[in-house]
């Protein structure tokens, strides 16, 4: 654990102690994931490769056996909020009090004993930016849980259950994507994930290594109101999957695309959303074989046209997101794209180390000129995933 997360943990424990009285059992952070390729698929039960932010949603917990859940978070102004297990229901809570309790929720749902709580929660994941400081919560708590009650759950089984929560007790019908991986990352890797069954393989991913950088640039555009146009696309999809007589849209092989666009007939809105979730597994699984083979440099352009495919067949990026992409492949970025849901939020870059202060100015002085607010641009480094920090 590097000086400043255990220092995090700390002041942590130590605002938990202020606010129940007493120390907490323990101290567990879960990161927020930046997505280097696989957009929209996770929900096609397609192919996904993000990788763990260093920043992390930290919480500190204590196990109660009263039937009452207190919560608390740094990030929101108020005071502790107290639940009972009980009384938890589905789409009753607009707070962010319903990521947690959804959490308890989902276990209890899942028939694990989980019989009360004392949560004290501060994030570092920016929220609203498509870094998933959703899943960071959902995940933290989970693993919490699931540690002071000994349920012995798998990585992959709190990202089901934390899932859940968020689709039916919050009420987002998000895919598995962000769970999994504020769950499962492993440091210096990006996570090849198949979504239809949570199998996965760690891919070594150190860019600084190899020279190069990947940016995040957070246009601070909040996505939060898009949610109604995710449902969209996630039905537009499920059409597609049930007029091509498949399960999922998955199921298409890219080589046979082509033929099932003709079969589609003149639904132009489901063609272009087939063609984007069938074109992006496939350069998911382009760029496995490129990283795995040592061709790093060679994803750029993989990572390009993923974003024209979200620009223009998706239809999910916006102004903002179209610039930052431009400017920096005309500033000499190797590649980048929108990561995540869309609508706002971040967009990736990948460049030389040399180039990176040359793009970083060209996209601020973009985003000057054209009247848009200034993004936040920071480094991503593949870093752990969920994991007990005292
Ligand atoms: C959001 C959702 C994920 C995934 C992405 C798009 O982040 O939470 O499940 O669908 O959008 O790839």
């Amino acid at each position: 654990m590097s000086e400043s997360s255990a220092a995090a943990a700390e002041a942590v424990a130590a605002r938990f102690e202020e606010l129940y009285g007493s120390a907490p059992d323990g101290v567990w952070a879960a990161p927020g994931r930046v997505n280097l390729i696989g957009e929209h698929t996770d929900y096609n039960d397609g192919f996904v490769m993000p990788f763990a932010l260093p920043h992390t949603a930290v919480a500190a917990v204590s196990r109660r056996d009263d039937g009452v859940l207190r919560l608390h978070s740094a990030d929101v102004e108020g005071p502790v909020v107290e639940l009972t297990v009980d009384g938890l229901t589905p789409e009753s809570d607009k707070r962010w009090t319903a990521y947690p309790a959804g959490v308890v929720w989902a276990l209890r749902e899942a028939g694990h004993a989980v019989t009360g709580a004392d949560v004290h929660l501060a994030s570092t994941v920016p929220s609203g930016a498509g870094l998933s400081s959703s899943a960071a919560l959902e995940v933290v708590v989970a693993l919490a849980l699931n540690d002071l009650f000994g349920l012995g759950l798998r990585g992959w089984q709190l990202a089901r259950l934390s899932q859940r929560a968020e689709n039916v007790y919050v009420g987002a019908p998000v895919g598995i994507m962000d769970q999994t991986a504020s769950a499962c990352c492993e440091a210096g890797h990006a996570l090849f994930l198949d979504t239809r069954d949570l199998s996965q393989r760690q891919i070594p991913f150190d860019l600084a290594a190899e020279g190069m950088r990947l940016l995040v640039v957070d246009t601070q555009v909040k996505h939060s109101h898009s949610e109604g146009e995710y449902g969209k696309r996630r039905e537009g999809c499920e059409k597609g999957a049930a007029l091509l007589g498949v399960d999922a849209l998955r199921d298409v092989p890219y080589e046979e695309l082509d033929a099932a666009l003709v079969r589609l007939g003149d639904d132009e809105e489901v063609r272009r959303l087939v063609r984007h979730v069938v074109t992006e597994d496939h350069r998911v699984e382009q760029v496995v074989s490129l990283l795995e083979s040592g061709d790093t440099r060679a994803i750029g352009p993989l990572l390009i046209e993923g974003h024209a495919s979200l620009r223009d067949d998706f239809r999910v990026s916006c102004p903002e997101l179209d610039l930052v992409v431009d400017t920096a492949v005309t500033a000499g970025a190797l590649g980048a794209r929108m990561t995540g849901g869309g609508f706002g939020g971040s967009a990736i870059v990948l460049a030389e180390e040399a180039d990176v202060p040359v793009i970083t100015k060209a996209v601020e002085e973009a985003f000057a000129s054209a009247g848009f607010k200034t993004p936040r641009v920071f480094e991503a480094v593949p870093s752990a995933g969920a994991r007990r920090v005292r």
